[in-house]
């Protein structure tokens, strides 16, 4: 197997899908490594997590720089002196600036709890509810500097239930969160998948294809 790509998690708080991450590149035919989880907020839970796991670990607390590009040209250095390839977000929670998505163009992904390009930004499950759709769930896309755009790799698809709350549709679409993000980083660091435009093209004929898959009940 070619050498298995050096991936960086960026977290902000409770990092459930870094887990998930941490837990499917454990598997020897992983094609990627967690090499670094970085957050911006030092007492992040899922800082302490991945330490506890045995992964690197770093805090580049935002408050302390002048402004966003300051913040971002340090967490640059970090990620360069840890010679990372590939940068998955798991609920960070910064707007980057295209000078930094510039930096890692076809190389950063993010997970948003919504079937993009529907429900960009916050408060995903309550507006879906809101709007009665029937169907939700979550996405792994490249991130561009349009917020919660780029490219799609992935997406996983709950049902919405009469009797849901945000809460209980929420813990639905994670449970998929967590099989998704793995699935879509094996697939972009495998090489199995490019993009074209703005669509990401192969993943029907990679190993584990992208996934649509309804929730039961
Ligand atoms: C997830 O719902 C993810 O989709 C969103 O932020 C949340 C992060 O949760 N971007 P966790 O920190 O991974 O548990």
């Amino acid at each position: 197997m070619s050498r298995r790509l050096r991936v960086a998690i960026l977290i902000s708080g409770r990092g459930s899908n870094m887990d998930a991450l941490i837990e499917a590149a454990r598997a020897p035919d992983f094609p990627a490594e967690i090499a670094l989880v970085v957050s911006n907020r030092p007492e992040a839970a899922g800082l302490a997590k991945a330490k506890a796991a045995g992964i690197a670990v770093a805090a580049v607390d935002h408050k302390i720089y002048a402004g966003r590009e300051e913040f971002e040209r340090s967490l640059q250095i970090v990620l360069e002196t840890h010679a990372i390839d590939l940068l998955c977000l798991a609920g960070f929670m910064r707007l980057l600036t295209p000078w930094f998505i510039g930096q890692w163009r076809e190389r950063m992904l993010n997970i948003h709890p919504a079937l993009l390009p529907a429900f960009r930004g916050l408060h995903t499950h309550e507006r879906a509810l809101a709007e009665g759709v029937k169907i939700h769930g979550c996405t792994v896309h490249f991130v561009v500097p349009e917020m919660d755009e780029g490219p799609i790799v992935a997406q996983a698809a709950v049902d919405v239930r009469d009797s849901d709350t945000p809460q209980t549709l929420a813990a639905r679409v994670l449970e998929q969160e967590h099989l998704l993000y793995p699935r879509a980083l094996r697939l972009v660091a495998s090489g199995a998948v490019s993009v074209v435009g703005n669509r990401v093209l192969g993943a029907a004929s990679a190993p584990e294809p992208a996934l649509i898959v309804p929730s039961s009940g």
